[in-house]
């Protein structure tokens, strides 16, 4: 006889109380697919065998939620983005300005802050600026405030960046005191919690990937609400905001869009 429980339908609403992820905000193909080949591998039959596993075992659940947030990153990810952003997008919002508030939603483990840290201190050095960097995983969190990285993290890293930035020690590449200094990291559900707001500058980069049409609508009007007018929001490589045209958000450059009113 079929076990009623096993079921996605099941096992989302068991996982929701234990993670505080709610996976009904989440593509149902991919992440059932994701799911499963992760009990697959680990040789769990039922999505209650599964589950029970996930309550007894932290380290199955962390690997396990590791492979589902998927938190690959890397400094300087798609160059010519980041080229776009120090050429173009940052003299322009800095006219008239000399501070600047940055989030990086989705941060995981702190590529992407660190690289807006070090883009601002290397070409905008009279800038004054804070960044805040969120995500819903502790662990990558923890990695980000260690800021130890190793050497396919810098893939696309100038290397006199690498080198001005970063002490090479016996553990991996170490970011310095004065990249970490300008960067808060906390953790943060981005279809839960609740935004800060008055941001000029906002990069949310291969986070939404998996999110359902309604989740990344209702996510992009939040982050419209925290930006300030003219503030920019940066997306990644695959993410558009076609259809979108009620969110107040005008495209300026590729991958990002800045707030009209
Ligand atoms: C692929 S990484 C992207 C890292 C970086 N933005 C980049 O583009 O290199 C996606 C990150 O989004 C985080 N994430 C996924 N769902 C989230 C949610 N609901 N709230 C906050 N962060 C989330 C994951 O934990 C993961 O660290």
């Amino acid at each position: 006889m079929l076990n009623p429980e096993n079921t996605y339908e099941w096992f989302i609403k068991a996982f929701h109380p234990k993670s505080g992820l709610d996976l009904n905000f989440y593509k149902q193909n991919q992440m059932q697919r994701r799911i499963l080949s992760f009990m697959n591998s680990h040789k769990y039959p039922t999505f209650p065998d599964f589950m029970k596993a996930l309550n007894e075992d932290s380290v199955l659940f962390d690997s396990f939620f590791k492979h589902l947030t998927i938190n690959v990153s890397q400094f300087f990810r798609d160059t010519t983005q980041w080229t776009t952003l120090r050429e173009t997008i940052l003299p322009k919002l800095l006219q008239g300005k000399t501070s600047l508030k940055l989030w990086s939603a989705g941060c995981s483990s702190g590529q992407e802050p660190y690289s807006l840290a070090i883009t601002l201190m290397e070409y905008f050095s009279h800038t004054h600026f804070s960044i805040l960097a969120t995500d819903i995983d502790v662990n990558v969190l923890k990695q980000a405030k260690d800021g130890v990285y190793k050497q396919n993290d810098f893939a696309s890293t100038p290397p006199e960046l690498l080198q001005k930035y970063f002490t090479l020690t016996d553990k991996g590449y170490q970011i310095k005191d004065s990249v970490k200094r300008q960067v808060s990291f906390k953790q943060q559900n981005l279809l839960t919690d609740r935004f800060e707001s008055g941001f000029d500058f906002l990069a949310c980069r291969n986070v939404v990937i998996y999110f359902t049409e309604e989740a990344k609508e209702m996510l992009y009007q939040k982050f419209t609400q925290s930006l300030n007018k003219d503030g920019i929001l940066f997306t990644g490589s695959t993410e558009h905001l076609f259809g979108m045209n009620n969110l107040g958000l005008k495209p300026v450059s590729s991958f990002f869009y800045q707030k009209q009113e």
